[in-house]
């Protein structure tokens, strides 16, 4: 998965192809509509933080709304792993002062913004056979992309594996250590500030129900979905459900205390996107319906509103500005 998507001028995030939007191979909330990052902005805003960092920033459009909305907003930080990515960030937003990081900082003091980026952090795939934990591998073999599975005999992944994935036979599923080490690393890093992370994903006892014996591993090419990771290799995106359960154990490791966890249409409901929309004069009745639609798919329960989570973990003064997220969180699901 790293090299599908990493790999210096192969991998899909690293080569040219357009990747998000209408053209490309997916729509994230940010790309569906310019209230999502304005929401964004207003719902931070009683934190008056000096700096804000976004991983993993995309087109950069989450950025131009945030800042758009929120002027005055402090220094507003990117680190994406993605060079081409950053690119075409520095165009869209060149009118902002924005500085790009090569390096997560050694401190880090306000907000962290991050949606849509766990659940693209390369992931292990684990299957439970004949009463013992395996690992997928892929190997090539007469340039063919081929599964191939070895024991897992000790270590982390076999740990987390005992504890999470159901020991049926043949259940195949994806553990994310490299995230969860994301997580940590970003919650001890932060000395006073928010980690927000939004993406697709369940609580851990939602995400390893028996029905789910296949997993939520899911290719993303033009707009289709599909299972094969070994198809379209680099010119598609791979992507896996994120376990929210995993992600929060992950901050608290690092010192950081849950703030919130709800679904994305409770977060935006809280946040004001109706008001704002409500209050915006649109030039023509087409552009608000667009607007509307656009809206209508970030909260309706079966588009994006209940299958993305968002995660706030926090420290320092930061909670207490936080404190009127308490009616909306549902951290007691984690
Ligand atoms: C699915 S895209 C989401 C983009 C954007 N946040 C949005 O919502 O439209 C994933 C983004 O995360 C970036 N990314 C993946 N792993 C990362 C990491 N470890 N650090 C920083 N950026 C990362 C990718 O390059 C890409 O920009």
């Amino acid at each position: 998965m790293r090299a599908a998507l990493y790999a210096p001028g192969l991998g899909y995030y690293a080569a040219g192809a357009t990747k998000l939007g209408e053209r490309g191979d997916f729509v994230t909330a940010p790309e569906m509509s310019s209230f999502f990052g304005a929401a964004l902005a207003d719902i931070f805003a009683p934190m008056n933080a000096k700096s804000t960092l976004e991983l993993g920033a995309g087109s950069g459009k989450l950025a131009r709304d945030f800042l758009g909305a929120s002027p005055s907003t402090g220094k507003y930080n990117i680190l994406d792993i993605s060079a081409d990515l950053r690119e075409r960030q520095q165009a869209i937003l060149a009118c902002h002062v924005v500085n790009w990081l090569d390096a997560l900082p050694e401190k880090i003091a306000g907000l962290v913004l991050a949606n849509e980026v766990l659940d693209a952090v390369p992931c292990e795939i684990v299957r439970f056979s004949n009463e013992h934990y395996e690992q997928a591998r892929v190997c090539a073999a007469n340039g063919i992309f081929e599964w191939s599975w070895q024991p897992l005999l000790t270590g982390p992944l076999l740990h987390a594996a005992k504890h999470r994935i159901p020991p049926i036979e043949g259940y195949t599923s994806e553990i994310n250590l490299e995230a969860e080490a994301l997580v940590a690393t970003l919650a001890e890093r932060l000395t006073d500030g928010v980690l927000c992370f939004i993406d697709y994903g369940f609580p851990r006892r939602e995400y390893y129900v028996t029905d789910r014996s296949s997993g939520t591993l899911a290719c993303h090419y033009q707009h289709r979905v599909h299972f094969d990771p070994l198809m379209l290799v680099g010119l598609q995106d791979i992507t896996s459900h994120v376990d929210f359960t995993a992600m929060a154990e992950a901050a608290v490791d690092g010192g950081a205390s849950v703030i919130g966890y709800t679904t994305q249409a409770q977060f935006l409901l809280r946040a004001g996107l109706l008001q704002r929309f409500e209050s915006t004069a649109f030039v023509n009745e087409g552009d608000r319906v667009r607007a509307l639609g656009a809206i209508q798919k970030l909260l309706s329960p079966t588009e994006m509103g209940e299958l993305f989570k968002v995660l706030i973990v926090g420290k320092g003064s930061a909670i207490d500005a936080l404190a009127h997220l308490a009616d909306i969180d549902q951290s007691y699901r984690l």
